[in-house]
């Protein structure tokens, strides 16, 4: 009978270590979205919007043959994109994917860490629903 305790209690001990890890976890990213969101408020919102929704026509091509900021959230196709190349793209441009592209997206590469472009891109999937989420993390893994 004691072993059987001894069981439930080791359980019991993995479990509440299981809960203060998903805690801490999700705590910690909710502070490093806090300052992802300072950070794309600052940088990326004057263009692609406050509340990510790109700017108005995003699809139809401006006078000068440009295309608008399109919207990060899940109407525009951000998501579609691993993790490697929407950071390549904030970080040099889209040419960097798209060698030869004239785009008014500018870079960042020298006016953010690579940690804070991070932490921008980081936020801006933690506004995304699970299934885009999913869809985003398999092409990162590709
Ligand atoms: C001066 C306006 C401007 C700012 C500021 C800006 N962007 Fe952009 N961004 C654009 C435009 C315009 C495009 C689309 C260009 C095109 O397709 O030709 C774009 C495209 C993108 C794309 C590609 C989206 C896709 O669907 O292919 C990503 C990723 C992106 N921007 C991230 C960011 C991030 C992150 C920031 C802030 C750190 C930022 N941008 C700041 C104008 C801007």
């Amino acid at each position: 009978m004691g072993s059987i305790r001894h069981a439930t209690v080791a359980i019991g001990a993995v479990i509440v270590a299981a809960i203060a890890a998903t805690l801490a976890t999700s705590i910690w990213a909710q502070q490093s979205h806090v300052r992802g969101r300072e950070l794309y408020v600052a940088n990326c919102a004057p263009c692609h919007g406050a509340s990510l929704e790109g700017q108005p026509d995003w699809m139809k091509r401006k006078p000068d043959g440009r295309l608008p900021a399109p919207p990060h959230d899940t109407s525009g196709h951000t998501w579609h994109h691993s993790d490697a190349q929407i950071f390549l793209i904030t970080k040099e441009g889209l040419s960097a994917i798209a060698p030869g592209y004239e785009s008014d997206m500018p870079t960042f590469g020298g006016k953010l860490k690579d940690t804070e472009i991070i932490e921008v891109l980081e936020y801006i999937k933690s506004t995304w629903p699970d299934r885009e989420r999913a869809y985003q993390a398999a092409r990162s893994a590709e």
